[in-house]
């Protein structure tokens, strides 16, 4: 590993001991890929609050000090924990105070979680509290190295936003998070930012579920891959529509960076996105694969009757607030079910202003912020069958919780939220 000067004086604790203890964890983590050298990263998305058994007995023993020591810079030394040294943030965590009342979800975690934002605040730390920095103002620019962790966040970030990161864990962005570097490897490079395999659009896509749809088959065939999609079913994708496909894509399969020509950054052409190299035979989507992906998604619902319906997934963007309050203005919710809306903090103070959330309440549903079923392991009470609109939830949160699932649209989603039933199909 080539290290420059400035990165041998952080080595040898010139910038104190924390810092030469995540340069220790870089450079160990570097020599394993085999990377030559470390990049200059200015964007770090980690997670450093969230509660969980282990965080609480080192906090308990040593202070968030303790635990970030041991978490985030993998060092069981007793070090000092400077300000941050490139601009960080947290991403989603456990359910916060907000959920208090609603979700069965364990009081000592939250007041955990509370102490463990003012210390990371202290220290330089955004405290987003989302899976989707991008929607609230962490915006890296076109070819910018950041040291990202959420897979759904980091596809967009390399696919939508054409920033570059691979999918890092916690110690590798606390590491960063003190340094501004990370090894050089993987998605970093121009070699590994071209397509692999191509995709032939024919059935149409133009609906969030459609997107979603699309991103759940593709991910499945490619698992690792980078897609390339070209063909008439491709309409003009919203933000949402972009998370929802990348998150599906990163669910089903691990696509960490997808091209589609004309409308992400790195692919003005098919023949650019596959980097001048040969363009391998196209693999077609069509309304069989289009149904495929929705009898899979739906293969974990059996009862038709719904308790609980959970919406954002990846955080709700604000234009998702405002159709779902649009969806629920004047309804009520049946007494034998609840909605969970989950949506950043930022948007949540937004929703709150514009009137969503008091619509939202009216009918009984409620906005959560921070985290999600899938991620804090809660759902209401007695839940035992679920649906919602995101791809990625229906996959895991039946076996996270043992529960059934079942995936639709948005109206399908209100329609069982209002009448406790799941009516959804294919259209
Ligand atoms: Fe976000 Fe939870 Fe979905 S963290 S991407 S809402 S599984």
């Amino acid at each position: 590993m080539r290290l420059t000067d400035e990165e041998k004086v952080m080595r040898d604790g010139g910038e104190g001991e924390a810092t030469a203890a995540a340069m220790d964890l870089l450079i160990r983590y570097g020599d394993a890929l085999g990377a030559e050298h470390l990049c200059r990263v200015r964007n770090v998305a980690g997670t450093m609050t969230q509660p969980s058994p282990v965080k609480h007995k080192l906090v308990k023993e040593g202070g968030w000090a303790k635990s970030f020591a041991v978490i985030n810079l993998d060092t069981d030394e007793d070090v000092d924990i400077p300000r941050m040294k490139v601009p960080t943030c947290q991403l989603q965590s456990g359910f916060g105070p907000d959920s208090v009342g609603i979700a069965p979800y364990p009081s000592e975690n939250v007041e955990l979680q509370t102490t463990g934002e003012s210390f990371f605040g202290a220290h330089g730390v955004n405290i987003l509290s989302t899976c989707t920095p991008y929607q609230v103002g962490n915006l890296p620019v076109r070819g910018e190295h950041v040291a990202w962790m959420e897979s759904s966040a980091v596809v967009y970030a390399n696919s939508v936003l054409g920033a570059r990161t691979n999918c890092e864990g916690t110690a590798s962005t606390g590491s960063a998070s003190l340094t501004g570097r990370l090894p050089c490897w993987g998605n970093h490079k121009d070699e590994n930012r071209y397509g692999d395999a191509l995709f032939q659009v024919d059935a149409p896509v133009e609906s969030f579920q459609d997107w979603g749809l699309l991103g759940y088959y593709v991910g499945d065939v490619v698992q690792e891959g980078r897609p390339v999609l070209t063909g008439d079913g491709i309409g003009l994708p919203e933000l949402a529509d972009l998370k929802h496909f990348g998150a599906a894509t990163a669910t089903a399969g691990g696509v960490e960076l997808f091209h589609i020509p004309g409308l992400t950054p790195e692919a003005p052409t098919v023949e650019a996105a596959f980097g001048g190299k040969a363009v391998p035979e196209a693999v077609h989507f069509g309304e069989r694969e289009r149904r495929w992906a929705y009898e899979t998604l739906n293969s974990q619902g059996e009862s038709g009757e719904v308790d609980f319906i959970l919406l954002g997934c990846p955080h709700a963007s604000l234009d998702q607030l405002q159709r779902i309050a649009a969806a629920l203005d004047g309804k009520r919710l049946h007494s034998d079910t609840e909605m969970w809306i989950m949506t950043p903090r930022a948007l949540r103070t937004i929703a709150d202003a514009s009137g969503y959330t008091e619509v939202i309440e009216r009918a009984g549903a409620h906005i959560l912020t921070d985290s999600c079923p899938a991620m804090s392991k809660a759902a209401p009470d007695g839940t035992r069958v679920f649906a919602s609109d995101s791809a990625k939830q229906v996959h895991y949160l039946p076996a996270i919780l043992g529960i059934e699932g079942w995936f639709g649209t948005l109206e399908d989603c209100v329609d069982a939220a209002v009448t406790g039933r799941w009516r959804g199909e294919l259209r």
